[in-house]
């Protein structure tokens, strides 16, 4: 799998309409469909080019999506639209405040599209000790689309306020099999707490 270009790629994108897509002319009814078409018949895993390529041409029509567009009270909720031994496509779907685990994406390429609301991504990187130190904090909104190499450790989260949904599509390739969750402290320490005592802080 090609992986050198650059770390991640963040950029706000207008829909662009497949030739396959253009064939419902005035309608994008047909374009999850189409994806999912193309999706099943890959020879292989994607590239980052493949990948960046895939989401340019992707139109997304919100009635295809509705099945997909469900949450959790509790967490974020990760809903699985079409699995083949090459790629997962997902739709992720965030209550305000839930957040990922700080993460990578170990053997997989990752591409998500933000559909609904914003996303804040926390970039980090891994200090000799192995902890995750973050590194940059960015928002993405409604059409930005980052890649990042299987090795990238990121988390992200919806901070939006006034209890706004965040919705991001995401294309893993291959299937994740395997990754790493990072803690920013490794030595969680339980603090004691002695009732009535006056020292204790958090
Ligand atoms: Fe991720």
């Amino acid at each position: 799998m090609a992986l050198a270009a650059p770390r991640s790629d963040t950029r706000k994108e207008k829909p662009m309409q497949t030739p396959a897509a253009s064939s419902s002319p005035g309608t994008d009814e047909a374009s999850l469909a189409v994806a999912i078409r193309l999706l099943s018949r890959l020879p292989g895993p994607f590239n980052l080019e493949q990948m960046r390529l895939f989401f340019h041409a992707l139109r997304l029509s919100p009635s295809e999506l509705a099945p997909f567009r469900l949450f959790d009270e509790d967490q974020y909720r990760r809903n699985r639209i079409h699995l083949n031994e090459h790629c997962e496509l997902l739709l992720l779907c965030w209550q305000a405040g839930q957040r990922s685990k700080i993460h990578n994406h170990k053997g997989s390429l990752c591409g998500v599209r933000v559909l609904e609301g914003v996303a804040t991504e926390t970039v980090f990187e891994r200090t000799p000790a192995g902890l995750a130190a973050p590194r940059e904090t960015r928002e993405l909104a409604v059409g930005s689309l980052a890649i990042n190499a299987d090795t990238d450790i990121h988390q992200v989260a919806n901070l939006q306020t006034n209890g706004r949904p965040l919705v991001t599509l995401h294309l893993y390739s291959p299937p994740l099999r395997a990754m790493e969750a990072f803690s920013p402290d490794p030595r969680p320490r339980l603090l004691p707490r002695e009732e009535d005592c006056p020292e204790f802080h958090i």
